[in-house]
């Protein structure tokens, strides 16, 4: 059974990168994996790039959310990443949530995570998530090679506040989890 971390890596608690997360949860706790999620809302900060993690055992002078997550990373063996896709990239709190990670490593060497991602979009293409996809396949490269996969969910248009993820999708995503 996996230890996973679900880190959701955005600000809307109610959106549909929310439904798709929790959606994955049900699924990994039914096969019967540990989950821990940690949702990063506002709460988390870039990477400053002052290189102290590198150079003491303090970890990362910033804190704030990412208190939370540095201890859950020691703890889980598969993390999970879910993101609204925001300009054919990943959010922002995506961003700064792998860039902190930069805190676990040394000389860019990490230990080895499996690594999967969810996400959401208003398109539905064939090539909607591709960049984002690219960017993710070389952060699971950095963190060992070990992509588990992907779940994405286009078609999430609809007004500000009116969210319209596919059921189809929230299924996929409990499936996805249950794969694992
Ligand atoms: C700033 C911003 C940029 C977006 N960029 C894209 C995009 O490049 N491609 C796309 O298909 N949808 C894009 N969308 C739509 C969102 O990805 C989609 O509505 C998503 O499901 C929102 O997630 P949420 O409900 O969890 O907030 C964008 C939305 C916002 C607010």
């Amino acid at each position: 059974m996996r230890k996973i971390l679900l880190a959701a890596c955005f600000a809307n608690p109610s959106g549909n990168t929310m439904k798709l997360t929790d959606a994955f949860m049900e699924g990994a706790l039914a096969a019967g994996h540990e989950v821990r999620k940690v949702y990063l809302g506002n709460d988390i900060h870039g990477c400053r790039g002052c290189g102290a993690c590198q150079v003491s055992d303090r970890g990362c002078v910033i804190h704030d959310v990412m208190d939370e997550v540095y201890p859950l990373y020691y703890w889980c063996d598969t993390i999970v990443i879910a993101s609204p896709l925001f300009f054919w990239s990943v959010s922002g709190q995506t961003k700064s949530f792998l860039d902190r990670l930069y805190a676990v490593g040394r000389d860019d060497r990490y230990e080895t995570r499996e690594m999967a991602l969810l996400m959401t979009a208003g398109d539905d293409h064939p090539d909607t998530f591709r960049h984002a996809e690219n960017f993710f396949d070389a952060i699971a490269a950095v963190h060992g090679n070990r992509k588990l996969g992907t779940c994405f969910a286009g078609g999430c248009e609809g007004d500000p506040g009116h969210h319209e993820i596919k059921e189809e999708y929230l299924q996929k995503a409990r499936s996805f989890a249950q794969s694992l």
